[in-house]
């Protein structure tokens, strides 16, 4: 056991397949009421910790608040993203379809071991845009050993334009150990159709034959969309999510209703 994980965690519900809500004791309680750490250690416990019923911080407080718990990711929008959907946006992050899964970090030298969003205006019940969490370390331990063989040796490579605040090309072997827990996890991001999407995502998968590339990129569309890996959040107004990101992989589904909803995430490295 690290010492990490011999810190205090909030208690709460579990929610399914994985994930904790725990919803605030008190009237007028703040997000700068729960011990940083204590937060990141209950996150560890349940990959997703969402909180309910606390305040949410202004930009200032919310940047000091996680800058305790280590460095904040730097962007050219500074350390906290405003989400929101834009009418006619250069990237596909804030159009209104739906977020293909990715890890956060994948364009940077470190990704961030957690991210939090902060929902300012949430979404009417019913009208989509839910981030859906991919518990990836269950996949690998619950996949069979000939996938997990391919899986070792394959390595990715993503290119795509740079129009929001990542881009370029990258590689990354498919498989990874997170610094945080040790665990095997998958890192991969899905690729985007340019027939569908505003800015393209385009693969190549090296270390496989072209068939075993193709096996392994048809079996994972389906593999990590399994319910029983993936935990979808609807966001109502207030809620405070935050994710462990080195186990995980992570996207959206498309609104089906309107789209004024305004979140806030920041990074920690
Ligand atoms: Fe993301």
């Amino acid at each position: 056991m690290t010492n990490q994980l011999q810190h205090a965690v909030l208690a709460g519900t579990e929610l399914s397949p994985f994930g904790r809500l725990v919803t605030a004791d008190a009237a007028g309680r703040s997000l700068a009421d729960v011990p940083v750490d204590t937060l990141l250690t209950t996150t560890l416990q349940a990959k997703v910790l969402v909180l309910r019923g606390y305040r949410a911080l202004d930009k200032a407080d919310l940047e000091s608040y996680c800058r305790a718990a280590g460095e904040l990711a730097e962007w050219e929008f500074g350390t906290i993203m405003d989400l929101v959907v834009q009418d006619d946006p250069k990237n596909y992050l804030f159009d209104s379809g739906d977020v293909p899964f990715h890890w956060d970090g994948a364009w940077s030298a470190r990704a961030p071991r957690y991210f939090l969003f902060q929902c300012i205006q949430g979404c009417e019940p019913g009208a989509g845009g839910e981030t859906v969490f991919c518990d990836s370390a269950q996949v690998y331990r619950e996949a069979p050993d000939d996938l997990r063989a391919l899986w070792a040796r394959a390595m990715v490579t993503y290119r795509t334009d740079r129009l929001a605040h990542y881009g370029g090309t990258m590689t990354h072997p498919l498989l990874a150990t997170s610094p945080v827990t040790g665990e095997t996890t998958i890192r991969y991001a899905e690729p985007l159709d340019p027939a569908i999407y505003r800015n393209p995502l385009f693969l190549t998968v090296e270390g496989l034959t072209a068939e075993e590339a193709v096996r392994v990129m048809d079996d994972l569309r389906v593999r990590l969309h399994d319910p029983r890996y993936c935990y979808h959040h609807a966001w109502a107004t207030g809620d405070i999510v935050v994710a462990e990101n080195h186990a995980l992989l992570h996207g959206r589904n498309r609104f089906t209703g309107p789209t004024a909803r305004h979140m806030q995430r920041i990074q920690i490295i």
